[in-house]
């Protein structure tokens, strides 16, 4: 197959040589096959839980061989993987709050993988706090341009097995609405100019929202401080379009 879009690519660098890995959400397939052609990943299973979007990866996978390196999986989420059956697994291409619900359906089996690599289309704030929530330690942000969207990419390692269940972290961390969630600081090191043209892009959802709000005559003085809040966090950034 061809290389990988930019966005793939950014994934497939987080997988190390030698790393199985399983692919929730895979459509094409484009991403596990790549990664088991060029000898990266040993073994590699494919799961969606539509059959149609399944029948797309067997078909880009052609004249291989099906079997245990190359693994198609109908199903929702991690219910059709066994516990640690993977080092790796990536759900890329949905929004942040089906992945959340993903990861929550069952925390024991989720812990159980050692890696995670995340590409939310949305939301990607709420997954944030949820996964510091639950323990997680998130140890990689990163953007990356797709035609007219600026994707993120997020890498997290869960807590080990023995430490899960309620972490007690919930009362110490920043509000889910906190802006940090959003553009962590990290990224503002790895990728200014990036993080620069993101945060202009907040900026103006946030700007569309405070519009939004001083037209109503019923909004909470606390809803309106956290837009503020956070526009000028995202302005801190000093770039405006
Ligand atoms: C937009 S595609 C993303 C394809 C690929 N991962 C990418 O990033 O390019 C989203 C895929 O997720 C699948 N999907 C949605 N909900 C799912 C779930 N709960 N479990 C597994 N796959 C799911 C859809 O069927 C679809 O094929």
């Amino acid at each position: 197959m061809n290389g990988l879009t930019d966005r793939l690519q950014m994934i497939a660098d987080e997988i190390k040589q030698g790393e199985t890995m399983a692919d929730i959400g895979t459509d094409h397939g484009f991403l596990p096959l790549f990664l088991w052609e060029n000898g990266i990943s040993p073994s590699v299973i494919m799961c969606d839980i539509s059959e149609p979007s399944l029948a797309k990866a067997k078909a880009a996978a052609g004249a291989y061989q099906f079997g245990q390196e190359l693994d198609f999986r109908a199903g929702d989420g991690l219910k059709i993987l066994r516990s640690g059956e993977v080092d790796a697994v990536v759900i890329a291409g949905m929004g942040g709050l089906l992945i959340r619900d993903i990861l929550a359906a069952d925390i024991e089996k989720t812990v159980s993988f050692g890696k995670y690599i995340f590409q939310p289309r949305n939301n990607a704030a709420h997954l944030r706090y949820w996964l510091v929530s639950n323990g997680f330690r998130i140890i990689k942000n990163q953007l990356v341009r797709e035609g007219k969207f600026i994707c993120e990419v997020i890498t997290a390692l869960p807590p080990k097995p023995s430490e899960n269940g309620d972490m007690g972290l919930s009362d110490t961390l920043p509000s889910p609405d906190d802006p940090c969630w959003d553009l962590p600081e990290d990224l503002m090191s790895s990728q200014p100019d990036l993080a620069r043209e993101y945060a202009a892009v907040k900026l103006g959802i946030e700007q569309k929202i405070l519009e939004g709000m001083h037209r109503s005559s019923n909004v909470a003085d606390c809803e309106l401080r956290s837009v503020e809040r956070r526009i000028d966090y995202f302005r801190s950034y000093g770039y405006e379009v």
